[in-house]
Order: C-alpha cells, then sequence, then structure tokens
C-alpha cells in the first residue's frame, strides 16, 4: 500500500495550478505565451506530455517532474489498452524517451523513477487508478513541501525584509505555490519581506514573463528589475537575501538553477547579502558527487539572438546559450528543504538530511 496523497487546504496567496489532472487528460498552462495570454493545452498522450517539456510549455524542475508522473499515466493507458498483458515491457522505451525531455532537473529522473517503481510492483488488471493514484500523491506531496519550505524560509528572514528572486520558482514551476517563490509567498504574508524584486532572467525572461505575472495575479507587488542591476541594488542595501530554487543539489550542495544565478551568489558575498536555495528533496542527487557532473542544457541560439520574436542581432553572429549554471556550496547561506534546513551546506550536512527521506 502506498502513503495516501496529503490533503491540500487553503492558504493564502495561492491560487495558480500549472499542471492538473482534469477528466483523464493532462491540462498544462501553455508557459511560452504569457504573461499576453493564459491558455490551456490538454494532451492525451506521453509523447505530447514529453515535447511540452522539451519546449517548455511547462518547465521548472518540480513541475517538470508532476507533469511526467502524469505522462507516465497517460502511457500506461495506451499500452495496457493496446497490449494488456504485455504493457509492462511496453512502457519501458516511453519510460526511456521521457527521460531525456530535458537534462539538467534531476526531478524529472525522479518521478519517473517513482513511477516506474508502481509500474513493476505487481499491478494486476488496469494500471491507470493505481498510477493515476501515485501521479496525485507526488502533486499533492510536491504541494505539501513547498508550503513546509515557505514556513521554514520566512523563519530566516528578519522582519521588513528586501529580497531578490530569480528565474520563476512559484506556481508554474512546481505542482503549486512554489519553492524560492512559496519562501516569497509565506514571508510577505508573515509580514517579513516588505519588498520583492524580481530578475527579469534574460534570455528566456521567466522573470518579467512568469514570476512577475504569477506575484501580479496573487496581489503580491514585485519590482522587476534587468538582470545586470541585481549587483547595484545590493550594492543599494535594498535586499537582505536572495532567494532562489533549484534544478539539482549535487551531494556537496553545488547547485544547478537558471543561468544567471552563480554571478547573483558572487554577487550576494561580496555585498553581504544572504543566498538561499529552496528546494525539495526530490531535487536533492545523491548520485551526483558535485557539480562538476551535472549536465547543463544548452538551449537554442535563437533565444538569445532574438528578444520576443525580434531579431536584435546582427545576421552572421553566434550565440552561446546554457540553461544553468552551477552554484558552488561555499556561496550558499541555507538549503531550506521539506525536511529541514541546512545552513552552509556539505556533503556531511546533506547526507544527515537526506537519510530522513524514506524511500
Ligand atoms: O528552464 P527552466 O525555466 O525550467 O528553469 C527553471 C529554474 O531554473 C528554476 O529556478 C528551478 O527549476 C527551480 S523551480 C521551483
Amino acid at each position: 500500500m502506498s502513503t495516501p496523497a496529503p490533503q491540500v487546504k487553503e492558504i493564502p496567496y495561492d491560487k495558480i495550478r500549472a499542471v492538473e489532472w482534469e477528466t483523464g487528460r493532462l491540462k498544462l498552462i501553455d508557459q511560452r505565451i504569457l504573461p499576453a495570454r493564459l491558455e490551456h493545452l490538454y494532451l492525451d498522450h506521453l509523447l505530447d506530455a514529453a515535447y511540452a517539456i522539451t519546449d517548455m510549455v511547462v518547465r521548472g524542475a518540480p513541475a517538470i517532474g508532476v507533469t511526467a508522473a502524469y505522462a507516465v499515466v497517460l502511457a500506461a493507458r495506451d499500452r495496457y489498452q493496446e497490449n494488456p498483458n504485455g504493457w509492462q515491457k511496453a512502457i519501458q522505451p516511453d519510460l526511456e524517451l521521457l527521460a531525456l525531455a530535458r537534462p539538467t532537473a534531476v526531478n524529472l529522473r525522479w518521478a519517473v523513477g517513482q513511477m516506474r517503481g508502481v509500474i513493476y510492483s505487481g499491478i494486476v488488471g488496469d494500471p491507470v487508478p493505481r498510477l493515476l493514484s501515485e501521479a496525485q500523491r507526488i502533486h499533492a506531496e510536491d504541494i505539501a513541501a513547498n508550503r513546509r519550505m515557505g514556513e521554514l524560509g520566512a523563519a530566516l528572514i528578519a522582519k521588513d525584509s528586501g529580497v531578490l528572486t530569480h528565474c520563476n520558482t512559484g506556481a508554474l514551476a512546481t505542482g503549486g505555490y512554489g519553492t524560492a517563490l512559496g519562501v516569497v509567498r509565506a514571508g510577505f504574508a508573515a509580514e517579513k519581506i516588505k519588498k520583492v524584486f524580481a530578475d527579469e532572467t534574460r534570455p528566456w525572461l521567466q522573470g518579467a514573463r512568469l514570476t512577475a505575472w504569477e506575484l501580479v495575479q496573487e496581489g503580491i507587488p514585485v519590482t522587476l528589475i534587468a538582470d545586470s542591476a541585481a549587483t547595484y541594488l545590493m550594492k543599494q542595501g535594498k535586499v537582505a537575501w536572495v532567494i532562489v530554487g533549484a534544478d539539482r543539489i549535487a551531494a556537496n550542495g553545488d547547485t544547478a538553477n537558471k543561468i544567471g544565478t552563480y554571478m547573483t551568489a558572487v554577487a550576494a558575498r561580496y555585498h553581504k547579502v544572504k543566498f538561499m536555495v529552496v528546494a525539495p528533496t526530490s531535487t536533492v542527487d545523491m548520485n551526483t558527487p558535485d557539480g562538476s557532473k551535472i549536465p547543463i542544457e544548452t538551449r537554442a541560439e535563437a533565444e538569445v539572438l532574438n528578444f520576443g520574436g525580434t531579431r536584435t542581432a546582427p545576421e552572421g553572429v553566434q550565440a552561446w546559450n546554457p540553461a544553468f549554471d552551477i552554484t558552488p556550496a561555499e556561496l550558499i547561506d541555507a538549503i531550506v528543504t521539506e525536511k529541514g534546513v541546512v545552513e552552509k551546506p556539505t556533503r556531511e550536512k546533506l547526507a544527515a538530511l537526506m537519510k530522513k527521506v524514506k524511500n
């Protein structure tokens, strides 16, 4: 028997869901077109979900994981219909393809691994109800983890602080509520945070398009800055904490996150601004010894050569577009997870934290 999904209660500033299961279909907010339009896509097959992850209809490490879990339900439905006796074998290539949809966020592989465990747990008959309940458990646990991290992270922040966040780590990037943006939500509700600054997060503009949209929906005031303004913001003493999410945390605490996170962490240390990484334990990868072993996704040159669909660089120019960078553990003041806070992370401290995670 698996653990039942936790109940999700109503709390302030928690209106948005990027990933939903609705009448037997996977429903996603199309994040490629926000904030111009709020539109949903309805998906029926794993291949469509894998493409949605690669093309950033849905993005953000935990949201990718939750989407992948529901995608496995879609694949099981198809494979069972085609071959009720051999679906467990037939679904293998689907799982492998799905796990490759994006390389850096370890939550994708983690969620596929959780679903694979259920597939080979000796299901008899139609696998959909059992797999759907596992996907819904993963989804609900992600929201519960985010709310817990919100409380733990907000507790570290002094009253009336200014904070800076990078990329989008909110409801759009998770099962709901958000990781770093969950701390912003909880900190704002508790009157710990009085001013929120968001990096626009060039080139894909997760900060300008998604974080700003999300906070406006929730009624939390936000001030957008160009990424290159972050250091000057710190120099002015306007922020006490930088709060970011993670796509993968290596066993020694080195953290992969959206490109630009590393330079923000370097600037924060120089200006004595604290640096907080907020991520569920499903983002901690004890099989990756340090940041140098984390695969970094390189995306299309077009994302850098264009702005809002308009070419901004001359023809004949090349671009380099790494989607993530690695912040060394020594620049991180606190890693906040649902199992507790690790201050000044080390290999030993993370190993102790991960002992609290049962499998
Ligand atoms: O390329 P993206 O938009 O998927 O990158 C997202 C990030 O880097 C987030 O900071 C990270 O996934 C944490 S989201 C809670």
